[in-house]
């Protein structure tokens, strides 16, 4: 009899202690580790993608069925592949987060898949946007773009506009490399000749020489790829001492090279030249201004650019999985939730393909032009719902 009333108690007390225990789960908040650059050359990078996020958390609300949602931004500072893994594996081992997102550059990203794997956590790429990173764990996607999905539509689109010769100048590193091949393809396809090709330094780049060289094959155009910010305003500014744009020498680029975070200080060098890219900051959506002034309420000095929503369009995934999910995490339901998931962004439709778990998105084609005073990426043509083609390459 003693025996039994010792058993019942401590079964009472278990089930106590496991009420407790998923009381204390329930209020437990969900965590997203950002990996992001958030000093030095690329620091933009990092406020852009971390400023879209927060606003979506300031539109949206913190709480999702019933779990605050909570972020934990880490510096990665540049370049830096080994800061990005220790970073993750710290995120996943000491702050037990339930997503990792973030990523501006590709190396960053690449860094972070075998941990993305080995520990299950959904991964979101903010940026990061070289083909094959998302076909390095089952656990990454992505919702800000690849380079050959960008790229590809403006080989058709040079052809058809009169050009006919085109020198390729990128970065010398994954993006860089797709652009390249993506440009090379749809250009020479169309009927177009490739009269030369430059890979630039990432890192402290003197753009000068480089350009010169351009100068002097005197192509139709230059396609160009470096990365936003910094990078672009470097080259629009060789481009613009060593006289091309006088020579007749037309730029045809990323939109990369023209992002609304630094297209003002491209200044008049950049007024006509054309882009093909994800977003502009003058798409004209109600989701698009939404966007805008929720971005504005958190940061009113800066314009938001492709990055910022990436940061948005992240969030609103990862809303959509936790509400989904009722509020209990598990990775596979998560990613099984992501694949296949549609989204209206401040971009356009954006869908999550099922089977390579990377974007599938309008890409426009815009043309820099003074709008009320400003320059803005004008968009004037749609190629809708483009699927990555470097994953068709590679295959
Ligand atoms: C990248 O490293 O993948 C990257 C960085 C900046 C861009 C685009 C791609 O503007």
């Amino acid at each position: 009899m003693k025996r039994f009333k010792l058993i019942s108690l401590t079964a009472v007390s278990l089930v106590a202690l496991a009420s407790t225990a998923s009381t204390a789960l329930a209020a437990e908040p969900i965590k997203v580790g950002i990996i992001a650059e958030m000093t030095g050359a690329f620091a933009d990078f990092g406020q852009q993608m971390t400023t879209g996020a927060k606003a979506y958390m300031k539109e949206h609300g913190d709480t999702v069925a019933g779990r605050k949602i909570e972020l934990i931004i880490r510096d990665v500072g540049g370049p830096a592949p080994d800061v990005s893994k220790r970073l993750a594996q710290e995120l996943v081992v000491k702050d037990n987060v339930d997503f990792l997102a973030g990523f501006g550059l590709t190396p960053n990203a690449l860094a972070v898949a075998p941990i993305a794997t080995e520990a299950k956590k959904p991964t979101i790429i903010m940026n990061a946007a070289t083909s094959i990173i998302t076909t390095k764990s089952p656990y990454m996607t992505r919702v800000s773009m690849t380079l050959p999905q960008v790229t590809s539509p403006l080989g058709d689109w040079a052809y058809k506009n009169g050009i006919r010769t085109v020198y390729t100048a990128v970065a010398d590193y994954g993006p860089g490399y797709d652009a390249e091949a993506a440009f090379k393809k749809s250009f020479t396809a169309a009927g177009g000749e490739i009269v030369g090709s430059v890979r630039m330094p990432l890192t402290n780049p003197d753009y000068g020489p480089f350009v010169q060289r351009i100068k002097d094959t005197k192509p139709d155009a230059a396609f160009v790829f470096v990365p936003a910010g910094e990078s672009a305003v470097g080259f629009m500014k060789a481009y613009a001492e060593r006289g091309l744009k006088a020579a007749g020498i037309k730029l045809i680029a990323t939109g990369d090279m023209t992002d609304d975070g630094v297209i003002d200080a491209l200044g008049d060098n950049a007024v006509g030249v054309i882009t093909t890219h994800h977003y502009s900051a003058a798409h004209d959506s109600p989701e698009n201004r939404a966007f805008i002034a929720a971005y504005a309420a958190i940061d009113p000095t800066h314009r938001p650019n492709f990055m910022a929503v990436g940061g948005y369009d992240a969030m609103a995934l990862i809303y959509s999985v936790v509400r989904q999910l009722n509020g209990v995490m598990d990775p596979d339901k998560a990613m099984a939730i992501i694949r296949g998931a549609k989204l209206l962004s401040p971009r356009g439709p954006i869908m999550i393909d099922p089977e390579t778990h990377d974007i599938t998105q309008n890409v426009y084609v815009r043309e820099v032009k003074r709008v009320d005073g400003k320059l803005y990426n004008v968009e004037f043509a749609t190629i809708s719902m483009v699927k990555d083609p470097g994953k068709e390459a590679s295959k």
